[in-house]
């Protein structure tokens, strides 16, 4: 089900520019902390010691933020469409002495500005479901992940999973096996529980 914010929209640049990028930052660290505390205790014990890790859609910054606190071992990335989201995102991760630097750029998950095989795992929350089109991101999500490496998805239950699942197959990318699909707990009342939804990559 898509919620009526949602309903009929993809990619929506407004509401992630300018004075709404603020008031997102604002409600992403003083709102939902308790969701990003929660997937970065995912995410931290996902990743491999020493890895990179690329997140993806990052918005704010927050996810990332609560990484790093966790795991500064890792060496850690993000993208976002929005310049303005960039520019949040890197005061976010610039301001804090707990927080090791992160590699924040502007840029489309369909045509990512890393190297192939750069990263061992990959995150995105609450992103997908803004993607003008998903199909086309699974190609460049399956380039830039090393062999073994997981594309995990934290979003609502009505973002496009299916259509994630029908590129990689379309295009014989990751590992073929139905991806692993499962609901955890956010901590934030209005919307108690999202999909984590993992493929891996061959
Ligand atoms: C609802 S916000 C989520 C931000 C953050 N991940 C979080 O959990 O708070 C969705 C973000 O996805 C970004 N986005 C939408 N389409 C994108 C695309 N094609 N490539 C990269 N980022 C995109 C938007 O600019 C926005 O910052």
């Amino acid at each position: 089900m898509r919620m009526p914010l949602h309903a009929g929209h993809r990619n929506l640049p407004g509401m992630f520019s300018g004075r709404r990028s603020r008031f997102y930052d604002f409600a992403a660290r003083r709102l939902l902390r308790p969701f990003y505390r929660r997937l970065a205790d995912d995410v931290a014990a996902t990743a491999p010691q020493g890895g990179a890790v690329l997140d993806v859609g990052t918005g704010p910054g927050v996810l990332l933020v609560e990484v790093a606190k966790r795991r500064p071992d890792l060496a850690l990335a993000g993208i976002d469409l929005s310049a303005d989201m960039v520019a949040v995102a890197g005061r976010n991760l610039g301001t804090r002495a707990d927080v090791q630097v992160a590699d924040v750029r502007v840029a489309d998950v369909a045509d990512l500005p890393f190297p192939d095989g750069s990263f061992d795992l990959v995150v995105s929350s609450l992103s997908v479901h803004h993607w003008d089109d998903p199909g086309a991101a699974v190609p460049e999500l399956a380039r830039v992940l090393r062999p073994g490496g997981r594309f995990v998805v934290y979003d609502f239950r009505f973002a496009p999973f299916d259509e994630l699942a029908a590129a990689a197959r379309a295009g014989s990318l990751f590992t073929g096996q139905p991806p692993q699909r499962s609901l955890i707990r956010t901590g934030v009342l209005l919307h108690p529980r999202c999909v984590r939804y993992v493929m891996t990559a061959r």
